[in-house]
């Protein structure tokens, strides 16, 4: 007989499928309605994964190859296969080593992090686990953006990711449900008191950020690195994004997170990237 391994720290995975289901014993009901929640009724969680079943793979059968290489890089960053781990906050809610495990498993997958402003450990910290992974730290277009980035700098990441698709945070209603109300340390990670006010204090359903594409233009120009703009959905906000200086575009709807009902985002990827025509990643 077979069994389904039940200690996530010691379980010799063979799918994601028993990862899954294995985090899912682990974890209290509402830190998994946490996780896998999206806002609204999940019309755009749902999307999602419904895009993936019409996209299909096209074999191109007898090419010859022996040693398959899917190594590349973006924005200098040499990843041994094109996966980035997408930032996500509250990571000791699900493990306590949270995005330190991540970085470290990115490590010695030859891959990379971006690394969370709403983490559970700072940049440093995630830098310090893991150097070679720790290369692009995220951060919201808020007050803090100037102090933010440059402590992402000073911790070594050579990328900003900036998240333009969180003004306000979702409407979670699977969280509302369960009265998820976590420990905000959770959240505290890169929280420093230096009298700008920050995103973690307002982080909710009030209005935390407001710029606009030529207020973040100027806040990036100010800072010395590349920066992605994530959360992109249309070919307008593309453009947007590129005239405001942006490195690198990642078409994305936050997981279904926020925006109820939006694009599923890998139907509207390849719209995006026939406008953006390779003038960036
Ligand atoms: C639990 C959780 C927390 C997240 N927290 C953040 C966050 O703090 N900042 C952010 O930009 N995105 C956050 N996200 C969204 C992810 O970065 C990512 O956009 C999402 O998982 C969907 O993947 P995709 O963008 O590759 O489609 C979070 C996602 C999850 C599931």
């Amino acid at each position: 007989m077979t069994s389904t391994p039940t200690d996530p720290a010691n379980a010799d995975f063979l799918a994601l499928e028993e990862i899954h289901a294995a985090a899912l014993r682990a974890l209290p009901a509402e830190v998994a309605g946490y996780l896998e929640s999206g806002a609204g009724t999940e019309q755009t969680l749902r999307a999602n994964r419904e895009a993936f079943t019409r996209w299909v793979i096209r074999p191109r059968p007898m090419s010859g190859v022996t040693a398959p290489d899917t190594s590349t890089q973006v924005l200098g960053i040499p990843l041994s296969l094109p996966v980035l781990t997408a930032p996500f906050g509250g990571d000791g809610l699900f493990a306590p080593d949270g995005h330190l495990a991540v970085a470290r498993a990115n490590a010695a997958c030859g891959t990379a992090s971006i690394v969370p402003e709403v983490g559970t450990f700072s940049y440093a910290e995630v830098a310090a686990a893991a150097p070679a992974a720790a290369r692009i730290g995220q951060l919201h277009p808020y007050e803090s953006f100037d102090s933010v980035a440059k402590r992402i700098r000073a911790a070594g990441y050579t990328a900003l990711c900036v998240t333009v698709d969180c003004p306000v945070m979702g409407f979670r209603v699977r969280s509302r449900m369960s009265r998820f109300r976590p420990d905000p340390v959770v959240w505290s990670g890169n929280v420093v008191h230096d009298g700008t006010p920050n995103i973690t204090e307002t982080y909710g359903n009030r209005i935390v950020q407001s710029w606009t594409w030529d207020r973040l233009a100027e806040a990036a120009a100010r800072q010395d690195l590349p920066w992605i703009a994530k959360g992109i959905l249309t070919s307008e906000a593309a453009e947007q994004a590129i005239g405001a200086g942006a490195s690198a575009i990642l078409v994305s709807n936050h997981g279904g997170r926020q925006v109820d009902p939006a694009a599923a985002s890998l139907d509207v990827l390849p719209g995006i990237a026939e406008t953006v025509a390779g003038r960036v990643p």
